[in-house]
């Protein structure tokens, strides 16, 4: 899978699949950009595990948006060509089980102070991941946006976009019935990329005790026509 974004300067951004080596670039982006939830609390090495399984798991993929380094020496926060990521999951509850199985006593013990620091709030995403986003599903399967983050030097620059329309084709590709992502009710920038990828807000709800996250769904295999006015991911800006 490879979308390429070509705006009219020539800088050309390119997504594609990721590997467990891109776990090191997805923690990193990660851990510097989003600071809701708690994972970012855990820290880059315990990210950097839960990505590398997020990679190698047949049910769950990262997406990588690679372009020209737009400050030039490499020191952006994903390091190098990084502009963003993406990790989804067909079963979150199934990725989470297996990284608990494979990675949980390595995880745990590298970042057991932040875990009982906050292990009502890793309890909290636990349940949130068995339990199909707090509502009984019968029908389609549903799809999770895990996060994403795209280098403050790249954003608005349509990158994030990009990311949403190679995961939905991902997900088509896949077989999925419908994508469902949870965001902060109070993070405007990224509750209006998905807006514009046609995402509809759904129940709000607290995901952790004191916090409001806001349910936002679509369908999957409708045409990026369907992802709203102006949301054709056709070009990056003019890096
Ligand atoms: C949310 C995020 C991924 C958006 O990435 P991006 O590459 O800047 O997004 P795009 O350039 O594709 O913008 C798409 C749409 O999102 C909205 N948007 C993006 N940034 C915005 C901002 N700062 N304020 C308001 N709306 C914004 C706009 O509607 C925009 O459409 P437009 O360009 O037609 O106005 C980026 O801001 C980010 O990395 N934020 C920090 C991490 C985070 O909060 N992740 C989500 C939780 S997991």
């Amino acid at each position: 899978m490879a979308g390429v974004s070509q705006p009219a300067s020539g800088a050309a951004v390119v997504v594609r699949l990721g590997n467990a080596v891109d776990a090191e670039v997805a923690a990193r982006l990660h851990a510097g950009l989003i600071t809701e939830g708690f994972l970012s609390a855990l820290g880059p090495r315990f990210l950097r595990r839960l990505y590398r399984r997020v990679a190698l798991s047949d049910d769950s993929f990262l997406l990588v948006a690679e372009g020209p380094d737009p400050v030039g020496d490499g020191s952006g926060i994903g390091g190098g060509p990084a502009a963003g990521f993406l990790a989804g999951a067909l079963d979150l509850g199934a990725l989470y089980r297996r990284f608990v199985l494979h990675d949980g006593v390595a995880a745990a013990v590298g970042s057991l102070p932040e875990l009982l620091r906050s292990w009502r709030r890793a309890w909290e995403t636990l349940r949130h991941g068995t339990s199909g986003g707090g509502e009984e599903e019968a029908g389609p399967r549903v799809a999770e946006l895990l996060s994403i983050a795209v280098d403050p030097a790249w954003q608005g620059r349509q990158v994030g976009t990009l990311l949403v329309q190679g995961f939905l084709d991902e997900l088509a590709r896949r077989g999925a019935g419908g994508a469902q992502v949870v965001v902060g009710a109070d993070n405007g920038p990224a509750i209006a990329l998905y807006r514009r990828c046609g995402f509809v807000p759904g129940q709000s709800f607290a995901l952790h005790r004191g916090t409001v996250s806001l349910l936002m769904r679509r369908p999957v295999g409708a045409g990026p026509q369907d992802m709203g006015p102006g949301a054709q991911p056709d070009g990056a800006g003019s890096a």
